[in-house]
């Protein structure tokens, strides 16, 4: 079911499927709830699933001039108040999604039973990167969405795994061009900013699972594999012939790996 969730002025657009324990499925940059599409499907068979639009995005308002990973956290878990999840919650991130958990778990740490961040990074954007993300919003802001759509979507899926997934990959080319530029813009902005959360990776006692696409060149397998190693109760897995969108990539092998997870 797609819900219309009022939270302190915002209006989000969320995917809550199935009961049971909930698991909290947060997308990346510039994209939507639907990503998780093959996620959602199989985990509302055993699971509350809530896979929300991130303020701004897809379905959801509130769009800012910027907003940082520790806001969309907060969001999240007032969102979660405002569904009445009380109970401590699987947090699956993917990439910007990623950098939201590691927020979320800091602050939040008593709402999380499991954290698992897909395709993602710990370290703060270098200063050139940052630099470009805000020539990149600005860009956005005055032409829309397909600068940002011909920047990343090279990026995102591995070539052996777009031969056979050219229907996600032409769903995520819809998302970006669907998505709103002022939350391009505010999401980039927030990125730039964003801490290096390195030195927090071995604080967190919360059982952890790392998942990386064998051929991710946004968030690489040696980077992520260090990511694990540094949290104390961390699980690391490749994910074979996938890129930076492992979980539209190998669903199948996705889901097996999260779900023996979090049983
Ligand atoms: C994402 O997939 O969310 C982005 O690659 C995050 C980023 O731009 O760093």
């Amino acid at each position: 079911m797609i819900r219309q969730v009022d939270v302190r002025g915002v209006r989000f657009q969320v995917a809550d499927e199935g009961t049971g324990s909930a698991i909290l499925f947060v997308h990346g940059f510039p994209l939507n709830h639907t990503m998780w599409s093959a996620q959602i499907v199989e985990f509302a068979k055993t699971h509350r699933v809530i896979a929300p639009d991130l303020r701004g995005f897809g379905g959801t308002d509130g769009a800012l001039y910027s907003v940082s990973m520790e806001q969309f956290a907060d969001d999240l878990a007032d969102l979660l108040d405002a569904l009445s999840i009380r109970s401590p919650v699987t947090f699956c991130g993917l990439s910007m999604g990623g950098y939201i958990g590691w927020q979320f778990v800091q602050k939040y740490r008593h709402r999380v039973s499991h954290l698992i961040v897909c395709d993602s990074k710990a370290a703060a954007d270098s200063s050139d990167a940052a630099t470009n993300r805000l020539k990149m919003a600005d860009i956005v802001l005055r032409d829309g969405p397909e600068p940002v759509a011909w920047a990343m979507m090279p990026k995102l899926f591995a070539k052996c795994s777009s031969d056979h997934c050219p229907a996600a990959i032409e769903s995520v080319r819809r998302m970006v061009m669907a998505t709103n530029p002022i939350a391009i813009a505010a999401a980039h902005r927030g990125m730039a900013v964003r801490p290096d959360v390195t030195g927090i990776l071995p604080t967190i006692q919360t059982p952890t699972l790392i998942v990386c696409g064998e051929h991710d060149t946004i968030s690489p397998p040696a980077e992520m594999e260090s990511i694990a190693s540094a949290i104390p109760r961390s699980r690391y897995v490749v994910v074979p012939n996938a890129g930076h969108m492992a979980p539209m990539e190998q669903p199948e092998f996705v889901n097996r790996v999260i779900r023996e997870f979090v049983l």
